[in-house]
């Protein structure tokens, strides 16, 4: 989480440094701040809340210097205000240094600085690495302090840190230059002609770069407007493979939407064909994918697989199990990246990892790559951000396609992933048993998802008033049985994510072992159901619901007759394969959330507290 900017050039360096924070702010926006240096000072402006607060106090107070550093914060240690907001200062003024992730043994550093006579302003953790700098910065640097020193300074100081960091220093005596390191938060170097930059993802390059250096953990950046090194934790000079960026992909425009989230919600049938684009086989019935990197006997091998990921990416997941199983007949497990990290779990040379993830950054299921990776077990990503870290880090993967995706809930990146997950299924699937027969009805259905897909954004008129009705219940319950039951946990987060209206998904059948009780006349409740095995079960759960007092809700594959009579609202989306059905019955969840949110006066984009890519433990 947080945002990272630094810039050292000919231009003022704010200029570069809010417009290209802007674009992070979807990491974090709690508070942010900035500093430059100009005549041998820090210049330092930092304001809590989102952006355009420190906009306006940069109207009222500018800036001047060529060199400076920024920051957008997702708050961890001590809450969001102005004070704790970054860059935070070390020493006497000595160094204004930005960060992103967690210092975990802060605490003890803290002591000793103090001991040290060190002052600290903020409850932040980050004010501890910028003291520690200035202490080995001053401990190291004779009467004419170097860049070299600074170096040293920041390796020693990084060298005591246990936790993960992103980090961008500027320092007075060197009014044009930035030093940057990481350890587990991306930092990307942005190349210019007489200007480099620093960002915490390429996206806040556009417009300013398009060639990038991603810097690789326990590595240090030392940038002027004319030079740049990467350098090891030994000061050797390593030699990066500097990559171009295609800046297309990040181009931040609601396209006439009133926000990011309901542009993305429209996207999907279109996101959704870019996911299927010449991955259908017709000839075989499969599917195909570029980027695996298993070859057929590894993936005819697979006995075990585990789908992990966080949020949203999880539930996608949840949805890969059934279909995997289903079509696949491979044992899959979906676990929590932050639990499938410290689990031992036993795995095997015929197992494999999956790690689902929309920006590709999420430290959990980075972390839960990486520790597959060091059992030898080969780890692939399915991932929305071309060169994110896990992209980079797993063995092998699929890309999303889902396009650039800001809203913080996320939304067009889970039909996505349900659909690449299908895809795996079906390529797994006839690897083994599944007949041409049944391969080729899968990849029909799959062809027939985005006209689905547009039929059920026409509903959003109606979704719009049955959200007028409820926008007051204190709370809401989803049920879905099979496929549909991880739609009951998505449509749940979605809910409480941004409208704070306390939400909770359960299996349908499960609403007697306690959900039930909770049921009363103001609480909706929202059956998710589809005429397949289930049918009636989940219409007797329904009932129970009715007899109780409560609301009900159906979103309904298709016209029911039985369904008009008992449910207060139906909201009837268009049938596809059962496997498919969570595609397209969630997306009437996505427009119920989005609208009772609004209707509550919530910011839908940027909800309380959250951030869209989560980059600490
Ligand atoms: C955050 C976002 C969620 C997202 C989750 C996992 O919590 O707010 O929308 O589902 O992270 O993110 P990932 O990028 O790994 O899919």
């Amino acid at each position: 989480m947080c945002g990272i900017v630094g810039y050292t050039g000919l231009k003022q360096a704010d200029l570069v440094l809010i417009p290209a924070l802007q674009r992070l702010e979807y990491r974090g926006y709690d508070s942010s701040g900035l500093a430059t240096i100009h005549q041998g000072r820090i210049q330092l402006r930092k304001k809590a809340g989102k952006i355009h607060n420190l906009v306006q106090s940069l109207q009222d107070f500018p800036v001047l210097g060529t060199t400076g550093i920024s920051h957008t914060r997702w708050a961890t240690h001590g809450p969001a205000n102005d004070v704790n907001a970054h860059p935070h200062l070390g020493g006497i003024s000595s160094v204004a240094l930005v960060h992103n992730g967690v210092i975990e043994n802060y605490s003890s550093l803290k002591t000793f600085l103090e001991d040290m006579d060190y002052h600290f302003k903020s409850e932040t953790d980050t004010e501890v690495l910028a003291h520690l700098v200035s202490y080995h910065f001053d401990k190291i640097c004779g009467d004419i302090p170097t860049v070299d020193n600074l170096v040293q300074a920041v390796i020693a100081a990084l060298s005591l840190v246990k936790g993960t960091y992103g980090i961008a220093l500027v320092c007075p005596f060197f009014p044009n230059l930035v030093i940057g390191s990481r350890l587990g938060s991306p930092l990307v170097l942005g190349l210019g002609d007489g200007e480099h930059f620093l960002a915490s993802d390429p996206s806040a390059l556009m417009g300013f770069s398009n060639r990038a250096i991603y810097l690789d953990d326990r590595q240090i950046c030392v940038l002027t407007p004319d030079s740049w090194s990467i350098l090891d934790m030994k000061q050797v000079q390593i030699s990066p493979v500097i990559e171009a960026l295609n800046h297309e992909v990040y181009s931040p425009d609601k396209a006439g939407f009133d926000h990011f989230m309901l542009k993305e919600i429209h996207e999907q049938a279109e996101s959704l064909e870019n996911a299927l684009r010449g991955r259908l086989d017709e000839d075989e019935w499969t599917s195909r994918f570029g980027g695996l990197n298993l070859d057929s006997k590894q993936l005819r091998n697979i006995e075990r697989i585990i789908l992990t990921g966080c949020g949203t990416s999880y539930h996608a997941g949840l949805v890969g199990e059934y279909l995997i199983e289903e079509l696949a007949r491979i044992p899959v497990e979906v676990e929590y990246a932050s639990e499938f990290r410290y689990r031992n779990s036993p795995m095997n040379g015929r197992s494999i990892v999956i790690g689902i993830t929309q920006s590709g950054e999420t430290a959990d299921t980075l972390a839960a790559i990486r520790e597959s990776k060091l059992k030898g077990i080969p780890s692939l990503a399915i991932c929305n951000v071309v060169g994110s870290t896990i992209a980079r880090e797993a063995d092998g993967g699929v890309y999303l396609h889902a396009g650039q995706e800001i809203g913080v809930a996320s939304t067009k990146a889970f039909t996505n992933q349900v659909v690449v997950l299908a895809m795996l299924a079906l390529h797994l699937g006839r690897m083994r048993h599944l007949s041409a027969f049944q391969g080729a009805q899968v990849v029909e259905s799959l062809k027939e998802l985005p006209e689905a897909v547009r039929q059920v954004l026409a509903t959003e008129a109606q979704i719009r008033e049955i959200a007028m009705r409820y926008c007051n219940s204190p709370q809401i319950l989803f049920m879905g049985r099979q496929y549909l039951y991880p739609v009951a946990l998505e449509a749940a987060l979605k809910m409480k994510e941004i409208s704070y209206i306390h939400s909770e998904g359960y299996p349908a059948a499960e609403m007697k072992h306690g959900p039930i009780a909770l049921v009363d006349r103001d609480t909706p409740s929202v059956f998710l159901i589809s005429r397949g095995l289930m049918f009636n079960k989940v219409m007797s759960n329904l009932e129970e619901v009715k007899a109780r007092g409560g609301p009900v809700i159906a979103v309904a594959s298709e016209r029911i007759s039985e369904l008009s009579r008992k449910a207060d609202e139906v909201i009837v989306v268009p049938k596809v394969a059962e496997y498919l059905q969570p595609v397209v019955s969630n997306i009437p969840m996505q427009l119920f959330a989005y609208h009772m949110a609004l209707l509550r006066g919530c910011d839908v984009d940027k909800p309380r507290n959250l951030a869209k890519s989560v980059t600490v433990e």
